[in-house]
């Protein structure tokens, strides 16, 4: 007789705060597609996260809408994988309330996000900033994941639930929930998919996004006005940060061979950037295009869109409230009735 084998638990989810870019796609998508069929897997959209940046109710549901229509447009498949919205599993919620019980001022305030925010945002410090990895943390627990499917940026936040998790075990002298580690696509380290503008990740609110909703001819214009230099004048001069993520953003998108000749390029001092542009906007546009196509078929479909939403709540909410359950009973809130 055949055993089953019981797969092992993936949560991870996107803020719906704009369209998805290259840094969505290649940090944290493309390992849930590469996951869906092996293994539990919870994908969802961060739409209470995003409150922390006080969306108006038009854009917060416009956001929603287009990450579940951009989820489904990468080939997240809704009948293997469980794809939900955040508010829709209200017990996410109630477990970050208990999870907020053990979290410390002192450790939530050294998290480099919420230190960052507070420098660039100093008229929005709330207490939701403060306690985002806590909340961070009950997504992913409330299912007892095993693997979180993110990029470079959430490592700390994934330590934390860590934290968050061994530190309820330890309270409640009971293993309820198993440490979740980090997965990624090749087993490698962590990745951060920079921007074309110099310096830094790419990100939502930085505007060097490219998206994968983008138009080519958009693309080719935002690739061709990548930030270089006069070029090497030494051979294998050491490239400067903005040459090195243009070379960073071909490794993630091209073939390995391309890679290699403009390596040889910039080593033997004859790199024409132009071409290395050109190259690397044909090769985003070619992971692009397919998605783009479906992204535009599907954000309007509003009957599919409310059917997978309605289908992946009642799964989340099956798992969430059966955690709950435990979580109640370890804590002793017992019904007296
Ligand atoms: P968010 O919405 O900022 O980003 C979503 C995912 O995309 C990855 N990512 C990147 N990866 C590589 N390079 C980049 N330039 C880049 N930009 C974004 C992020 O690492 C992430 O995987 N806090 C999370 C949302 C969240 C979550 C969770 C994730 C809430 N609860 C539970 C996992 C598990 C966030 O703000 O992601």
């Amino acid at each position: 007789m055949s055993e089953k084998k019981i797969k092992k638990t993936v949560v991870s989810g996107i803020r719906p705060t704009g369209n998805l870019h290259l840094g969505n796609y290649f940090g944290a998508v493309r390992s849930f597609l590469k996951m869906q069929h092996d293994f539990n897997c919870y994908f969802f959209i961060a739409d209470i996260h995003s409150l922390t940046t006080h969306p108006t109710p038009a854009n917060l549901q416009a956001g929603v809408r287009q990450v579940l229509a951009e989820y489904l447009a990468c080939g997240i498949d809704p009948e293997a994988a469980t794809i939900f919205i955040q508010s829709d599993v209200p017990e996410v919620t109630e477990l970050y309330t208990y999870l907020n019980m053990n979290a410390y001022l002192g450790e939530l305030e050294r998290t480099t996000s919420f230190k960052e925010k507070a420098r660039t945002q100093p008229d929005n410090v709330n207490a939701g900033l403060l306690t985002y990895p806590v909340l961070m943390a009950a997504d992913i627990i409330i299912h007892k994941a095993n693997y979180v499917p993110v990029g470079k940026d959430q490592e700390q936040h994934l330590e934390m639930a860590r934290t968050f998790a061994n530190r309820f075990n330890r309270m409640y002298h009971h293993k309820l929930f198993p440490a979740p580690k980090p997965f990624t696509f090749d087993g490698k380290d962590m990745i951060k998919v920079p921007g074309l503008d110099g310096s830094g990740k790419m990100g939502k609110s930085s505007g060097n996004g490219i998206y994968l909703y983008e138009d080519p001819a958009d693309i080719r214009k935002k690739v061709m006005r990548a930030v270089t230099d006069a070029g090497p004048t030494e051979m294998n001069q050491v490239k400067p940060e903005p040459v090195e993520n243009l070379f960073t953003l071909m490794k993630i998108v091209s073939a390995p061979e391309t890679v290699e000749y403009f390596e040889n390029q910039y080593n033997s001092c004859q790199i024409r950037y132009g071409d290395m542009k050109k190259q690397l906007a044909e090769d985003i546009i070619a992971v692009t295009t397919p998605i783009r196509e479906r992204i535009l078929e599907l954000v309007n479909d509003s009957e599919y869109l409310g059917k997978v939403a309605r289908m992946g709540a009642e799964k989340a909410r099956e798992s969430a409230v059966r955690t709950l359950t435990e979580v109640r009973e370890l804590i002793g809130l017992r019904k007296l009735y």
